[in-house]
């Protein structure tokens, strides 16, 4: 009895020792659901299942389908209009939004292009003017099986959710719905650091505050992967990571806002997507956490 005693603490104290060790690790690592992925957020658009952390947060829901990357990608026929990995959607039609640089502040330095590339993929959804399951390619084979989801685009069928109307988008996210468009968020689709100044961009490697018309702004990579000359923002440790914040490169002639035309191959811009990634996790889908402002000032050299 005694030794029986003995063990049965022995054993009681092991198993602390061991979740403690499982809180150590946790607290090194971050918590189990911190790297749950998309499945866990609110871009998961398709029918919930118990357990997942939108579940009854009023998030919306379409209950046509359990898939969740159909609404973003399409593993064939893509669309091909933006470089966009296997887009699934379809763009908003002439989208005229108001851009940041209507509003005039003096000290804005960078030209501002069309809404296009990334941002482009976001306001497909973000402005609520288009059904969210309005793709390319709806899931599963061919138009069989899919009444469910040609019926709820645009009437709402399947859709719940207080924060959409007939599949819309409505409320605080849907960020460019209201008159003032883009007037009233942070630049996108805008050069980095004011473009460059009479040194021009250069082809790989670092782009220095020398080249910035708009010295206030930190040090943007670069890096040539795969035949593309890729661009970011150091958030950490040197070199790409996934935390960092990607800066995006137009087409070859873009023409700005003001009606001027420049030659802007391999230039970075800022998208939705620098500071957003859609499959994060993090609050608010933050690339990295913004304590301190730890996102503006990647940037910005404030
Ligand atoms: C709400 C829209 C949305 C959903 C849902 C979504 N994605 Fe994406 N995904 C995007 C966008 C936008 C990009 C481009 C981001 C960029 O430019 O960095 C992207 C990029 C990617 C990329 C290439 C870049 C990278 O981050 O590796 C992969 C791979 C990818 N998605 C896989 C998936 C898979 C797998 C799913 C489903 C489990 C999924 N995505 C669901 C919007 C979405
Ligand atoms: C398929 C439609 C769709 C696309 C495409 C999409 N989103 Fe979303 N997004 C949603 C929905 C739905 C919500 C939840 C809205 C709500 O509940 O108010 C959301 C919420 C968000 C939120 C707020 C998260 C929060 O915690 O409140 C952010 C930030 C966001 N999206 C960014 C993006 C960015 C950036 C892109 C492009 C890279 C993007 N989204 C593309 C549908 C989409
Ligand atoms: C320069 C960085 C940056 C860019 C560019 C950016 N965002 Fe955000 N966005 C943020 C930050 C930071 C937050 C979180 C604010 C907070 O948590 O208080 C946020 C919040 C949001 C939210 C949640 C708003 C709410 O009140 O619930 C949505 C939706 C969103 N962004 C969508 C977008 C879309 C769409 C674009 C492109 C048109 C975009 N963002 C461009 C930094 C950015
Ligand atoms: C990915 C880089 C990046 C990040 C991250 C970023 N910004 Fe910016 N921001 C820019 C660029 C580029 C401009 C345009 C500057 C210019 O052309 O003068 C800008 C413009 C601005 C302006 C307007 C300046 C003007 O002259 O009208 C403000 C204010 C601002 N950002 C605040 C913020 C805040 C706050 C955050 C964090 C929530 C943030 N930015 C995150 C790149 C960034």
């Amino acid at each position: 009895m005694k030794s029986y005693n003995r063990r049965g603490l022995t054993h009681w104290v092991g198993t602390a020792a061991v979740a403690l060790t499982v809180a150590g690790v946790l607290a090194v690592f971050g918590s189990p659901t911190a790297s749950a992925g998309i499945k866990e957020t609110k871009h998961n658009l398709g029918s919930q299942q118990a357990g997942l952390n939108n579940e009854g947060t009023a998030a919306n829901e379409f209950s046509g389908t359990g898939e969740i990357c159909v609404f973003c990608h399409t593993p064939h026929g893509a669309d091909t209009q933006a470089k966009i990995p296997l887009w699934n959607r379809v763009a908003t039609a002439s989208p005229a939004y108001a851009t940041y640089n209507s509003l005039g502040t003096l000290s804005l330095d960078g030209g501002t292009a069309a809404v296009g590339s990334t941002s482009m993929a976001c306001l497909s959804c973000h402005d609520g003017t288009q059904a969210m399951n309005t793709v390319a390619n709806a899931p599963g084979s061919g138009l069989d099986g899919n009444a469910a989801w040609a019926a709820g685009i645009d009437t709402g069928a399947g859709w719940s959710g207080s924060h959409q109307s007939a599949g819309k988008m409505t409320g605080l996210a849907a960020v460019a719905a209201d008159a003032s468009g883009l007037k009233n968020d942070h630049p996108v689709g805008i050069q980095y650091a004011g473009g460059p100044n009479a040194n021009g961009v250069p082809a790989t490697g670092t782009y220095p505050k020398a080249n910035f018309t708009d010295p206030d702004f930190k040090d943007a990579s670069s890096a040539v992967l795969g035949g593309s000359q890729v661009w970011w923002v150091e958030t950490g440790t040197t070199g790409r990571q996934k935390t960092d914040l990607p800066l995006y490169a137009r087409t070859a002639t873009v023409t700005f806002t003001d009606g001027s035309t420049s030659e802007v191959v391999n230039q970075p811009f800022v998208e939705c997507a620098s500071c957003h990634d859609p499959h994060s996790e993090k609050a608010t889908f933050l690339r990295t956490e913004n304590t301190n402002s730890a996102v503006c000032l990647a940037c910005h050299d404030k």
